[in-house]
């Protein structure tokens, strides 16, 4: 948790040569795994001393990863080095001015409040998609697939990039999934929500109304935005305090041609089937959906 807090210290507290020398990283890492001292100095365009000497501040700092197991000394960035790039950057671009407490913790991604830069409470989300998972981001398979050297900065990056386009793409059907503020990076801003995980309410008053309203939105993102969601689940679902409900965490969402929609939609739909089946006995039919979505006769 106070990882976080360490970062926005460091964005303060770095000289504009110690960004140049971690951006020059960021750049080597389209490339290398490690990358080579002599390319962070070509990236930056400080001469090698210089270079080395941001390197090796940076180092002792513990923001960067050093391996000599390639047969040459190479850097990396760390996920909290990019961190502070990120939020360098959002500062820069006068999108934030602070960062909070966390808000929720996942496998692939944190999620903090944080404070816009004209003083409203916001979410920041910090996509953290690993070497090892990629389970949730299957757009990303072929790049992975065709690639010798995998960057997790660009797969966590083109996560980002793939909800803040899906958050932009939902706003005009103004069902309150959040408000996209601006992307950078692995980072999204987004409008803060007021609700509570639908898994972890004990007990909904009208569990029938709710699923209603769920199925109406999973058909307007269908056929009003040619959008499916692809990790439709309880966990994925806020209930405000009006019982209002609002679907996030969009990383995954594929577009209503694509050829296996049928199956990416009834995959969405069978979760919630699960979901209120198990905890409230109330059922619908996937098909009248799957009907309404011209996906099936
Ligand atoms: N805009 C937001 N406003 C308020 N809370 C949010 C917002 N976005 C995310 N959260 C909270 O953070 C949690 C994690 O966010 P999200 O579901 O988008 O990430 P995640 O990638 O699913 O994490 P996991 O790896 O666990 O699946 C959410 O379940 C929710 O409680
Ligand atoms: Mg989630």
């Amino acid at each position: 948790m106070a990882q976080i807090f360490r970062a926005a210290n460091f964005v303060r507290e770095l000289e504009p040569e110690d960004f140049r020398v971690l951006v020059g990283i960021e750049l080597g890492q389209r490339r290398f795994s490690h990358v080579p001292i002599d390319q962070i100095s070509f990236y930056c365009r400080y001469p090698r001393p210089e270079t080395q000497f941001r390197l090796d501040k940076l180092h002792k700092l513990g923001l960067l990863q050093r391996s000599s197991q390639l047969g040459y000394i190479g850097y990396q960035l760390i996920f909290e080095s990019y961190d502070i790039l990120a939020l360098h950057a959002l500062g820069e671009k006068e999108i934030i001015k602070g960062v909070g407490s966390p808000i929720g913790k996942g496998k692939e991604s944190d999620v903090y409040f944080g404070q816009s830069i004209d003083g409203n409470e916001i979410a920041l989300k910090f996509h953290r998609i690993g070497r090892t998972s990629f389970r949730k981001v299957r757009k990303l398979r072929n790049y992975v697939k065709n690639r010798k050297h995998i960057s997790w900065l660009y797969i966590s990056r083109l996560s980002a990039e793939s909800e803040f386009a899906a958050l932009q793409r939902i706003q005009p059907l103004k069902l309150n999934t959040p408000a996209p503020f601006a992307q950078n990076r692995h980072v999204v801003a987004m409008g803060l929500i007021d609700g509570q995980e639908l898994s972890t309410i004990p007990q909904l008053e009208n569990p029938k109304e709710v699923l209603d309203e769920i199925l109406m939105q999973v058909e307007r993102f269908f056929l009003e935005a040619g959008m499916i969601h692809c990790d439709l689940c309880e966990f994925n679902i806020l209930i405000n305090p009006d019982n209002e409900i609002r679907i996030i965490d969009w990383p995954q969402w594929e577009e209503s041609t694509h050829p296996n929609a049928l199956s990416y939609l009834k995959r969405d739909l069978e979760n919630i089937q699960i979901f209120f089946t198990k905890h409230y006995g109330t059922t619908f039919e996937i098909d009248e959906v799957l009907r309404t979505c011209k996906l099936i006769d």
